[in-house]
């Protein structure tokens, strides 16, 4: 048997930049109410989502995330060439083959940098962030952008009670690189495929184009969500998610300064945030508000508002938790850069 070289990587990994895209839509409440019988009272009360954000035609998944990674890049002092792999968390880029990410590494001027789409909904910026922590710390690469984008309004059926005021769109982007100290911690993820069916696509492709014994619908296949038990297995079980993430970074809540979990539903936030007793001093991330449920996109787009803001600043400590559709779900601590 031959003997094989292996590599070693950094000692540790940490985030090195954070970069975001709004798209310039923004939907007040009342835009979207008259074609699902709503009102502003109920989705406020409900979500805590005041507006969102849809994009144009023109901002498109290969557009927004290029422009949320350059931003990232430009804050960790770094360029497009010293990108060794990208990593796009989506469910909204509507061609299955190829993935986006080998387009955005293009467009960034990488040298042709290992790239592709990871498809674990809502949770797949921190899969992402998890698996570029990994690469580095294994050697197979450097530097990882990790970008989640979506654009859900696609995939939205505007007459759908259960959904229509919900999700948006926008892209967030992070850089993983070296670090002398741990700055990603390791990840506590999972699926729960038992609740495959509570949010998924309507139907397939098929379905779509029918055939010769059934006429296609000819329709987009929306997302459509059972959002009440989504909501309560949210409440329960990222929980006890959260606290584990915690214990294996070797923390307490005590010791957080940010809490940044995917903005789904500003009332599963507040009750997360009570479950896991955060001591009032932890900061807690409410981009959905203003800006709906945007999936992949959510945690890098609600920590660099927070970090635009001044609510977080370099060195503090995070708490990301993500959950959706699968159902998966992934959460990890960090350092903000
Ligand atoms: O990002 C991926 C993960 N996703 C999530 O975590 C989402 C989790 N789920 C949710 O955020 C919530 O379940 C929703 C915001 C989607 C819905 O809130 P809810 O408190 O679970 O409402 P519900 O579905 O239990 O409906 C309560 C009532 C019902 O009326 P009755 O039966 O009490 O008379 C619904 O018919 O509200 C009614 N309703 C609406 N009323 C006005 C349902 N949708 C609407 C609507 N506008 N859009």
């Amino acid at each position: 048997m031959a003997a094989l070289s292996d590599t070693t990587g950094a000692p540790h990994a940490r985030v090195l930049g954070v970069g975001a895209y709004r798209p310039s839509r923004v939907i007040p409440n009342s835009e979207v109410i008259a074609a699902i019988d709503s009102s502003d009272e109920w989705i406020q009360q409900r979500s805590g989502i005041k507006q969102r954000r849809w994009a144009t035609p023109e901002e498109t998944i290969q557009l927004m995330s290029v422009e949320a990674s350059k931003q990232a890049l430009e804050r960790a002092g770094l360029t497009g060439e010293q990108v060794d792999c990208v990593l796009v968390a989506t469910v909204s880029h509507l061609l299955q083959t190829p993935a986006i990410a080998t387009a955005v590494a293009h467009e960034l001027g990488t040298n042709q940098a290992p790239a592709f789409d990871i498809s674990a909904a809502c949770a797949g910026f921190c899969y992402g962030m998890s698996m570029a922590a990994d690469m580095v710390r294994a050697g197979s690469a450097k530097h990882v952008l990790v970008i989640g984008v979506e654009r859900l309004s696609d995939l939205t059926d505007v007459y759908d009670r259960g959904t229509a005021f919900i999700f948006a769109d926008g892209a967030g982007a992070v850089v993983v690189g070296p670090s002398d100290t741990p700055g990603v911690s390791p990840v506590v993820w999972g699926s729960d495929g038992e609740h495959f069916d509570l949010i998924r696509q309507r139907e397939d492709w098929r379905d779509v184009v029918g055939g010769p014994d059934k006429p296609g619908s000819g329709l987009m296949p929306h997302l459509v969500m059972q959002g009440n038990p989504v909501f309560r297995w949210a409440v329960y079980a990222m929980a006890k998610v959260a606290a584990e993430a915690l214990e294996r970074a070797g923390i307490t809540a005590d010791d957080l300064d940010l809490f940044v979990p995917h903005q789904a539903n500003m009332r599963i936030i507040d009750a997360m945030a009570k479950a896991m007793k955060l001591p009032d001093s932890v900061r807690v991330a409410r981009d959905i508000a203003d800006q709906g449920n945007t999936s992949a996109a959510s945690i890098p787009l609600a920590l660099d508002r927070m970090i635009a803001e001044g609510e977080a600043r370099s060195g503090d400590t995070a708490l990301l938790i993500a959950f959706g559709a699968g159902l998966a779900y992934a959460a990890q601590v960090i350092t903000v850069p």
